[in-house]
């Protein structure tokens, strides 16, 4: 038995606290790495999400001032579940993670502060995360994926494909030039007078929809650079919904067919593009990573299954629950960059914009 060099099994696992209130979901979680030498997924000790969706369902989006007031109402209940879930008290924690942005303000202070008084006041380090390279680094808790790995992310308010190089390291290769995925399907639901949030409504339609009864287009298709734009589709589709106004349910269900599937090639021509560019930067992918709530959508999911196993990659998506916002990935942020030594003090600031990728450089 190799006795001498054996990890000390006694050496007690790191637990970290992750908060998230960037947006419309206040949520608490612990991670832990798991077991074992050189391993990088994570077990999730305690993953508390309390979606305001009931709150901003009458406005059609999140209302700024209502998101943070409902952070505040709930937020130190939710840490104290999750701590008793893990069966943990503060003091065993090893480090205190929180999305400091980008995100609304408001919420964005809230989670700050609750995180800067309880590292201060339990002696913890504090690790002041981006929102964004957490979705980027969930495919490492859950998959324990190597670097580098091609993301798409996708949100209600972002929609980006990255280079994810290591902790720290992403060159984005593309980017929306105006909606944000999420934000068009909100937007189209909206307009097809369907429940926010939009995208599962949509979804849900588009299952018993014809994708070929209007002819949408399909903006950006062949484009050198791995960008995204959204809104030509969107007024094409309020265009087609007005010509054929009142709509019936068929219809409503044909026009997200329509939509869903223009997305979806629109995405994959997207994605084939930026796999071409990230040769130049980060060498050979790992895998295609799909992340943030878009990352839900089934027909999204699977085209982009069927995209990287032609392109002799693995495609990971988390599940469900963490692929929208929550606290799990907050905390697995923070781990990456414990392990890391990057550590924040009390001065970290809250950022409503907070870019976490270098720009692709002009190739030649
Ligand atoms: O990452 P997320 O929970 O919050 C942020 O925006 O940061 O993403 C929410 C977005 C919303 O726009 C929502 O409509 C969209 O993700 N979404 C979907 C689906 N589920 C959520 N979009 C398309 N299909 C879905 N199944
Ligand atoms: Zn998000």
């Amino acid at each position: 038995m190799p006795a001498l060099c054996s990890p000390n099994k006694a050496t007690r696992r790191m637990n970290v606290l992750g908060i998230e209130t960037t947006c419309d979901e206040t949520a608490a979680a612990i991670v832990a790495p798991a077991e074992g030498e050189g391993e990088t997924r994570g077990i999730v000790r305690a993953n508390e999400v309390l979606s305001q969706i009931a709150e901003h369902a009458a406005y059609g989006g999140v209302v700024p001032e209502i998101a943070a007031r409902a952070h505040v109402e709930v937020l130190d209940r939710l840490i104290a579940r999750a701590l008793d879930r893990a069966g943990l008290r503060l003091a065993e924690l090893d480090g205190i993670a929180v999305a400091a942005g980008p995100g609304l303000i408001g919420g964005v202070l809230v989670g700050l502060v609750t995180a800067k008084t309880l590292a201060l006041v339990a002696r913890k380090p504090l690790l002041a995360v981006n929102h964004l390279e957490a979705h980027a680094l969930t495919a490492r808790l859950t998959d324990g994926l190597a670097f580098p790995y091609l993301l798409l992310l996708a949100s209600g308010g972002h929609t980006q494909l990255v280079a994810v190089k290591g902790v720290g390291d992403y060159v984005r290769l593309g980017s929306t030039i105006d909606d944000a995925i999420g934000e068009a399907f909100d937007k189209v639901a909206k307009l097809l007078g369907l429940a926010y949030p939009g995208g599962p409504e949509v979804e849900r339609m588009a299952e018993a929809g014809d994708p070929e009864r209007f002819a949408l287009p399909r903006p950006m298709l062949g484009r050198k650079r791995a960008d995204f734009s959204l809104s030509g589709l969107k007024t094409a589709l309020r265009i087609e919904a007005e010509r054929i106004a009142p709509l019936a349910e068929r219809d409503v269900a044909d026009l997200c067919a329509g939509f869903q599937a223009a997305v979806v090639d629109v995405v994959v021509d997207r994605v084939r593009v930026a796999l071409r560019d990230f040769a130049n930067v980060a060498g050979h992918p790992t895998a295609l990573v799909a992340a943030g709530g878009v990352a839900a959508n089934g027909a999204l999911r699977r085209a982009l299954a069927a995209q990287a196993g032609e392109a002799g990659l693995a495609f990971v998506a988390p599940p469900l629950n963490l692929c929208g916002d929550n606290g799990a990935m907050i905390a697995w942020a923070g781990i990456e960059r414990l392990r890391l030594g990057l550590t924040d003090d009390l001065t970290a600031p809250a950022r409503a914009r907070w870019p976490f990728a270098a720009e692709l450089k002009a190739a030649g």
